[in-house]
């Protein structure tokens, strides 16, 4: 049965001393939810964060992640932080093809497949974002450019590794807009991804790789997100940012 799973997607927010309020705010409302292995909660915070969230988040029910990570291990790459690294600090998971690196930091397909690479290299879980520009959906594009992006994504990538692999459907003009999309369009998407992972892979890895949607999911509808069956969480960037939503998407699912 596959995991549900909500992630807050921090982005470059909030200021230092509102994050420590944040984190420890989410750590004591959280601290005794019975999640049985069935649910699991992820912050991905700025890196900067990172390292100290660790302390707090000792024996948590929140999970930590990064929101990037380099195509390379170490090296004269100024300004970049390695999956090796994160590894070393026991950050354990990183979103991987955001649209936002996409979109202002170069993050082609061919670049996202080597950081997916370099997280398998260094025991990291991915998240593997995908979706399409609202001129592709206007144009009715929007399954031809998800399903480039999956398919380059994943070259090389091995059975084993894309088990561990979660997939993010973010359509880029529902993200931080307040737009989102449908249920029933979120849906349908979610079915399309399911079904390519299943023809590069196999039925059964298809069925059991975890996906969930993203674009401004909010307390209110968050539930009608999670009543589709192939939709197993959300990927939350602004609602994550206020303690009492995020609580009430979590108790949503
Ligand atoms: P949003 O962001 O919830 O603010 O739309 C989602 C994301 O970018 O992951």
């Amino acid at each position: 049965m596959r995991k549900k799973i909500i992630a807050g997607n921090w982005k470059m927010n909030p200021n230092v001393n509102e994050a420590l309020s944040l984190i420890n705010e989410l750590e004591n409302k959280t601290h005794n939810l019975s999640l049985n292995g069935k649910k699991e909660i992820y912050v991905f915070a700025p890196y900067i964060y990172l390292y100290p969230f660790k302390t707090i988040l000792d024996n948590s029910n929140i999970k930590l992640g990064a929101q990037n990570c380099s195509q390379f291990n170490n090296g004269a790459y100024t300004g970049e932080i390695s999956a090796l690294m994160l590894k070393e600090m026991s950050v354990n998971n990183c979103i991987i093809g955001h649209s936002e690196r996409r979109q202002y930091f170069g993050d082609c397909d061919l670049v996202i497949n080597q950081k997916l690479k370099k997280a398998f290299e260094n025991d990291i879980t991915p998240i593997l974002c995908c979706g399409e520009k609202l001129e592709d959906r206007k144009n009715n594009l929007h399954f031809k450019v998800v399903e480039k992006q999956i398919i380059e994504a994943l070259i090389d990538i091995s059975k084993e590794d894309i088990k561990k692999t979660t997939i993010a459907y973010e359509p880029v003009w529902a993200i931080g807009t307040g737009e989102t999309a449908t249920p029933e369009q979120a849906e349908e998407m979610h079915v399309f991804i399911r079904n390519l992972v299943a023809k590069i892979y196999d039925e059964e890895i298809a069925n059991n790789i975890c996906m969930f949607y993203g674009g401004s999911v909010n307390a209110k509808n968050a539930k009608s997100l999670f009543a589709k069956e192939n939709i197993d969480g959300a990927l939350v960037g602004g609602a994550f940012l206020k303690a009492p939503d995020f609580l009430e998407i979590i108790n949503s699912i």
